[in-house]
């Protein structure tokens, strides 16, 4: 069964319970949150006190995608705004294994990213700690990229690296119409949607077209 988590991104911030109420009617369970920090990536969007008014209006699971530098200073306030599986970037963190394992023991789903042009042999010493691996299949920044097509193979690397664990894989970036067949024949769980889900006249209808393409 195809898994569509929204990334609220491109959704309008200034009727955002709205927007996720529309999700959530579509049939969404879970939903994207992008941290961005200026620094690990150049944008800056929301951080804890905004994703506390989400949890606010929504039963969702939400998922918090960390694109930030030193990921271990903040982990715990993303927690204690209400996140349910908190992602840290390979790239951007120290020391992986500690801070999935810092998610891990307050009961909240570790996950990791990975840029495009990053390894997924990297992943290997971090598969006991992963709740979750989140492909990026643009490099991180902003929404409504191109879909980076060379990482359809590191999908499938990565789905049989899985294994039998309970790990959820997730792609994020450039996910649409037109690329979300090719993104699920790999055997990932999640894809993230932004503008191919927000910037459709009916979201409702993309949301069922998404699942159906
Ligand atoms: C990119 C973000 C994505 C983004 C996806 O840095 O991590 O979650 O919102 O947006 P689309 O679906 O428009 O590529
Ligand atoms: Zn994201």
């Amino acid at each position: 069964m195809r898994i569509i988590s929204p990334s609220l991104l491109s959704a309008d911030f200034s009727h955002i319970a709205e927007d996720i109420k529309l999700v959530e009617s579509a049939g969404a369970k879970r939903l994207h949150l992008d941290v961005m920090d200026g620094h690990f990536v150049p944008n800056l969007t929301f951080g804890p006190l905004i994703i506390k008014a989400i949890r606010e209006c929504t039963s969702c699971h939400l998922e918090t995608h960390l694109m930030i530098e030193n990921p271990h200073q903040s982990i715990d306030h993303y927690i204690d705004a209400g996140s349910d599986t908190v992602i840290i970037h390979i790239e951007a963190s120290a020391n992986p294994e500690k801070d999935l394992s810092h998610i891990k023991k307050q009961n909240i789903y570790a996950g990791i990213a990975l840029n495009p042009d990053t390894n997924e042999n990297r992943l290997i010493p971090l598969l006991d700690y992963l709740d979750y691996i989140l492909i990026m299949s643009v490099f991180p920044g902003r929404g409504g990229q191109s879909f980076i097509s060379s990482t359809l193979d590191k999908m499938i690397n990565i789905v049989q690296m899985k294994g039998d664990r309970k790990i959820t894989i997730g792609v994020d970036g450039g996910v649409n119409l037109s690329t979300i067949a090719e993104v699920y024949k790999t055997g990932i769980d999640v894809t993230i949607v932004g503008s191919g889900l927000f910037k459709a006249e009916n979201v409702s209808t993309r949301f069922q077209d998404l699942l159906n393409a």
